[in-house]
């Protein structure tokens, strides 16, 4: 039992072991030249990949063997760098370093050459194209700086940092200002170009090494065109931006790691830093950078924290060395968009409400606009009466007498004495002796309108007889242009029950309901039910002989009452 379950777990560590060996993904060869005789370091980073935590193992060469990490050996690893301390001769070869993590196995391979350099020693050159020296360039007629790049874990620690040019040492003076691992030139000069060198005091475990970096520098136009930094944004274009809002503008750069040249924001040839060091209104952000195995991206944010007017029109400049690209903000557009949706959604409700108005005044507009604007002449047309009323005797008394009370008495008095207008009112206007059928076809003719008055209780048999009814409705609906208003005293339950040419009329004409209780109010022709019936009259107004003017003259309180107590 005991040794199946070590074979199976010696396996199980094996076989990963085996497996994952094989998986791994080799990435670029990375190539470094080094001086011999001097500390070397190189860290093993693969972005994104090692920025969680990871398992990170140095072989020489193929050698599956990892380089130990006893930090008293000249070479071994620290965390995640390999430390040369110092450099031999012999360690020229490909290293690798593997990287574990959750997500696979990557090789990133080494290829370290050392070589012999003869510092400040000009008859005595290094080999042919095996350079170390780091290329950095100086803006002429401006201040610059340079960078010692020494990289190194944290165990190491470095001090006395010295800076050359040629074999001397400079001094901190008119032009130079050494300070620390930078250099600054200031007014920089086409003979500022040439070879410089920067040396460190490098203490690790107790033990003290020297190290040397050479800077080959060229002055503006000299560098080639993959050395000059590449700003990716801003490409001198304008912003559009709302008068005091905040805003904040990334120079984004891509360099090479070489280059140390100094980035950041000016305006009019000022830091902004410096020109709004009062305010603090326009601030240059603290640079932040990534790190890829052959550039350096940098992003160094501008941000106005109230945007003014004396900021339009000015370009907002970006400096990456001697590349710049700058910014300028304008004033938005008026929105058209905006402008567009907004005078439609007007005009919509516009005519929404247009069409509501309309809806619910269209009576009241169309008999204003009759008043205030046709003639009061009768019109000439050979008829004789406005409309020709035809209404049911019916048998009930109350039913009768209320028919009888709308049609004699209220329709005469509004229509005829307010209106003007002239009824035939069968039983009313008719010759005596003439016969019935007669009567009606004749008169129907000389109508413009026909009224018919319906009593829901007796539908069938209400009106007049059949025949009457017949004929006036058949001369109505074959006749063009003759109008017929339905008024029915009451509410229509069951329209089935109605003649069909009622029920025809109904739906070609509808109805107007009387609701009236035969009050003074209902007398009055500006009460709503006298309004639909003048609204479905022909368009004429009351005649001018009429003693009674409707317009503003007809009070519906008091006088109709008044008159309501004269007629009866
Ligand atoms: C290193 O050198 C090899 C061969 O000279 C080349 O293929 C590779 O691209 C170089 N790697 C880098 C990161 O420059
Ligand atoms: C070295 O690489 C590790 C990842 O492998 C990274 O976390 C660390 O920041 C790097 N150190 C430096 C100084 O770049
Ligand atoms: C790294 O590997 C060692 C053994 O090689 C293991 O003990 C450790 O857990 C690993 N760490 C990670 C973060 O994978
Ligand atoms: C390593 O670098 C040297 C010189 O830079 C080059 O000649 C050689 O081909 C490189 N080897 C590999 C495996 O890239
Ligand atoms: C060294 O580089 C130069 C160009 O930079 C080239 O003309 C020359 O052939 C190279 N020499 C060797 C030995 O590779
Ligand atoms: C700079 O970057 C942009 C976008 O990444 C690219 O199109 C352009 O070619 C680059 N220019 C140089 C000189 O590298
Ligand atoms: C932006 O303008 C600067 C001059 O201010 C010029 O040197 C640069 O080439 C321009 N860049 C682009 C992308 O047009
Ligand atoms: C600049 O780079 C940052 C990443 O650091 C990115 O989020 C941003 O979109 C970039 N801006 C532009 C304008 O390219
Ligand atoms: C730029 O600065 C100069 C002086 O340094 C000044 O005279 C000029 O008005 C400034 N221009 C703008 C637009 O700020
Ligand atoms: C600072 O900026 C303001 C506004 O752009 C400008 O008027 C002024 O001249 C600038 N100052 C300097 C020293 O450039
Ligand atoms: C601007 O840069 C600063 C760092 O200086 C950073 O804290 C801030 O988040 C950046 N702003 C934006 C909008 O990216
Ligand atoms: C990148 O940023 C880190 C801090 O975030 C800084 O220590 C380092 O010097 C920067 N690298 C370069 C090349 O500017």
């Amino acid at each position: 039992m005991g040794v199946r379950s070590l074979l199976l777990c010696g396996v199980s560590i094996a076989f990963p072991l085996l497996v994952t060996a094989d998986a791994c993904k080799d990435e670029n060869v990375q190539n470094e030249t080094v001086a011999e005789d001097q500390p070397f370091a190189f860290n093993c980073t693969l972005f994104p990949t090692t920025n969680g935590v990871v398992n990170v193992t140095w072989h020489k060469t193929s050698s599956k063997i990892a380089l130990s990490k006893d930090i008293q050996l000249r070479i071994h690893q620290e965390h995640t760098w390999i430390l040369f301390l110092p450099l031999a001769q012999e360690d020229s070869g490909i290293y690798h370093c593997v990287i574990k993590n959750t997500d696979g196995c990557y090789r990133i391979p080494l290829n370290l050459t050392v070589f012999k350099k003869h510092w400040c020693d000009p008859s005595r050159r290094s080999p042919a194209n095996l350079s170390d020296d780091y290329i950095q360039i100086l803006p002429t007629g401006k201040s610059g700086s340079l960078t010692c790049h020494m990289h190194f874990p944290k165990s190491c620690v470095l001090d006395s940092v010295k800076w050359y040019k040629g074999c001397e040492e400079i001094k901190a003076g008119k032009q130079f200002a050494p300070s620390r691992m930078r250099l600054l030139v200031y007014h920089t000069s086409a003979e500022d170009g040439g070879s410089y060198a920067c040396t460190a005091r490098l203490t690790h475990a107790g033990r003290t090494y020297l190290v040397r970096n050479s800077i080959i520098v060229s002055t503006t136009g000299v560098g080639s065109g993959r050395r000059i930094p590449n700003i990716t944004y801003p490409r001198n274009n304008s912003i559009e931006v709302r008068l005091g809002s905040i805003l904040t503008v990334d120079c984004n750069i891509t360099d090479v790691k070489e280059n140390t040249n100094r980035r950041c924001w000016r305006v009019n040839n000022t830091l902004v830093n410096d020109n709004y060091s009062s305010s603090k209104r326009i601030r240059e952000g603290v640079e932040s950078n990534v790190s890829y195995t052959d550039h350096i991206f940098y992003t160094v944010n501008i941000t106005f924290l109230e945007v003014k007017m004396e900021d339009y029109g000015h370009p907002f400049t970006c400096h990456a060395g001697m590349s710049s690209a700058y910014i300028i903000l304008r004033l938005p557009a008026p929105d058209f968009e905006a402008y567009l949706i907004g005078g439609l959604v007007t005009l919509v409700v516009l005519v929404v409400l247009v069409l509501c108005i309309y809806h619910n005044f269209k009576i009241d507009i169309v008999l204003w606009y009759r008043r205030a604007f046709l003639s009061t002449r009768a019109i000439e047309d050979g008829k004789l009466y406005d409309a020709y009323v035809l209404y049911p005797k019916c048998p009930q008394e109350s039913q009768g007498h209320d028919v009888d009370t709308l049609v004699l008495k209220l329709l005469p008095e509004v229509l005829e004495k307010q209106c003007g207008y002239k009824l035939f009112i069968f039983g009313r206007d008719e010759f005596p002796g003439q016969a019935v059928a007669n009567v009606i076809d004749e008169s129907v003719k000389l109508c413009r309108r026909l009224i018919v008055t319906v009593v829901p209780a007796y539908p069938s048999f209400g009106l007049l007889n059949m025949s009457a009814e017949q004929i006036a409705i058949y001369n109505a609906l074959i006749q063009d242009g003759m109008k017929v208003i339905l008024i029915e005293l009451g509410k229509v339950e069951d329209y089935g029950t109605l003649p069909e040419s009622i029920q025809y009329i109904r739906q070609k004409h509808g109805a107007i309901q009387w609701r009236g209780d035969f009050t003074e109010q209902s007398q009055c022709a500006k009460s709503k039910f006298w309004k639909k019936v003048r609204y479905c009259m022909p368009p004429r107004r009351y005649s001018p002989s009429s003693s009674v003017q409707l317009q503003e003259h007809t009070p519906c309180d008091g006088t109709i009452l008044a008159w309501g107590l004269i007629t009866h």
